[in-house]
């Protein structure tokens, strides 16, 4: 481990973070012309501003221009060459490059209900399940529908507020407020096995098919008929129930207004108030919000020093350990009584070896006999292999 500054020794996920908001920041750092070669410095930590040894990837870049805060690139890191690859040409860019956002423009194609039906069953159902029903038993393929979106949107109601309520039904349909972000998120990342596969017009016909599986409306009218056909000029008159649901709305030029306006109306995000009438205790008095600051500059709180793991359990964390290194390094010959290695449990052929004395048995087994090398191979410390012997020999009684 060397000990460097804390401007050039950065655990590896700090360097990473570092190059990903370079780009966003503008900054410039060009890692192949470094002046610094290809050193690679593998730290796993850091050293705060005070040289003091600080968690992993902890790392504070300093505010330059009152604005830039503690994400500011540190350019004196980014110089040096990581050997991750080259850059990205244009051309790689622009073919991820898919963003779709809510207010369009839309991409260029059109797909019908029925023609998403097709791809669906071919394609997705494995996972989605029919009509978008999910797979339930295992959990981890996200349901599509689960029946009409607009019903389904009662259930987003507070349930702070109204406790008894079933909970809320967070699907496509229900609660997203831009359908943009399915075709985007189709385009870009399904089906699961192959993204990037589909074309525009099967986006556009599977988004259809979500649309008809929700039973939502566009320009007024359910998605119901298997010839209705989605495509650019129509996309933007979906009418998803859960537009206006997510509040409060942070564009435009009312944004800090609109954020006063629900602190003050502590109801509106779940708090109870005196005024509900049935708060028992821990009440909210009348709130008024007047200033919201977001303080840009010192903001360094103390990264944490402390590098404990947790406390092991009782010498249970002794025999885990001893159990480890007998599966790496003991159990290709004791598992399976390979070149005649008496067998872990083993009683009978171990009564044998334990008869001579433990004593003998760590010293023949460190000093290696027969087939079995000085240690069982390994460059364990005598009390590490003896622990192991021990845990062997534990089994084996
Ligand atoms: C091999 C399984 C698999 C296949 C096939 C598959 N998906 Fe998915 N899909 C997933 C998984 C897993 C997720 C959740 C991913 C996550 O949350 O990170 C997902 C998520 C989604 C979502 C987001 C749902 C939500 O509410 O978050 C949509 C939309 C979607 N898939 C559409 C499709 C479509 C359309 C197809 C067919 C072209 C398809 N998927 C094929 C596994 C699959
Ligand atoms: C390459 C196979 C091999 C590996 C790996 C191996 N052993 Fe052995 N071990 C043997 C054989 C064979 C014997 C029986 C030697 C004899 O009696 O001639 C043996 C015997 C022993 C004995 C009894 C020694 C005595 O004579 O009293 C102990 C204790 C032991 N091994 C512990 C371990 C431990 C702990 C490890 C892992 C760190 C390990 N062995 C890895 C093959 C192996």
């Amino acid at each position: 481990m060397f000990k460097l500054s804390h401007k050039k020794i950065i655990a590896t996920s700090a360097v990473a973070a570092a190059v990903a908001f370079a780009g966003c920041l503008g900054s410039n750092p060009d890692a192949s012309s470094s002046s610094e070669g290809s050193t690679k410095y593998v730290a796993s930590h850091t050293y705060d501003f005070n040289g003091k040894k600080v968690i992993d990837g902890g790392v504070y870049y300093p505010v330059v221009d009152g604005k830039r805060g503690p994400y500011y690139v540190n350019e004196q890191a980014s110089r040096i060459a990581y050997n991750k690859g080259r850059e990205a040409l244009p051309v790689e860019i622009k073919a991820w490059d898919v963003d779709v956002m809510y207010n369009g423009p839309f991409p260029k194609g059109h797909g019908t209900v029925g023609e998403g039906e097709e791809i669906y069953e071919e394609k997705c159902v494995a996972c989605h399940g029919d009509f978008g029903s999910g797979a339930a038993n295992i959990g981890i393929y996200p349901a599509l529908s689960k029946g009409n979106a607009y019903e389904l949107h009662e259930t987003l109601k507070n349930q702070r507020l109204n406790p008894d309520d079933d909970g809320p039904i967070r699907v496509f349909g229900s609660y997203w407020p831009y359908p943009s972000t399915a075709w985007w998120y189709i385009k870009t990342g399904m089906p699961h096995p192959h993204p990037k596969s589909l074309t525009n017009n099967e986006v556009y016909a599977l988004v259809a098919y979500m649309l008809s599986i929700n039973e939502l409306k566009v320009d007024g009218e359910v998605v119901e008929d298997e010839d209705f056909e989605l495509n650019q000029d129509n996309f933007g008159k979906i009418e998803m129930p859960n537009v206006n649901g997510f509040i409060p709305n942070l564009n435009g030029p009312n944004g800090t207004d609109n954020i006063r306006k629900l602190l003050n109306t502590p109801h509106e995000y779940g708090a109870k108030t005196l005024a509900d009438g049935r708060c028992m205790h821990d009440c909210l008095k009348e709130v008024k919000v007047q200033h919201i600051t977001i303080e840009q500059k010192n903001f360094l709180p103390p990264l944490s020093e402390v590098r404990d793991l947790p406390k092991e359990e009782n010498g249970g964390g002794a025999e885990a350990k001893a159990k480890a290194t007998y599966e790496a390094s003991c159990a290709m010959c004791h598992d399976s009584g390979a070149a005649d290695a008496p067998i872990i449990g083993n009683k009978a052929q171990w009564a044998k070896y334990i008869k001579e004395g433990m004593d003998t048995v760590y010293k023949k087994g460190i000093e290696g006999v027969g087939a079995m090398p000085p240690k069982g191979g390994t460059t364990l410390s005598d009390a590490e292999f003896k622990s192991v012997v021990d845990y062997i020999v534990g089994k084996s009684k």
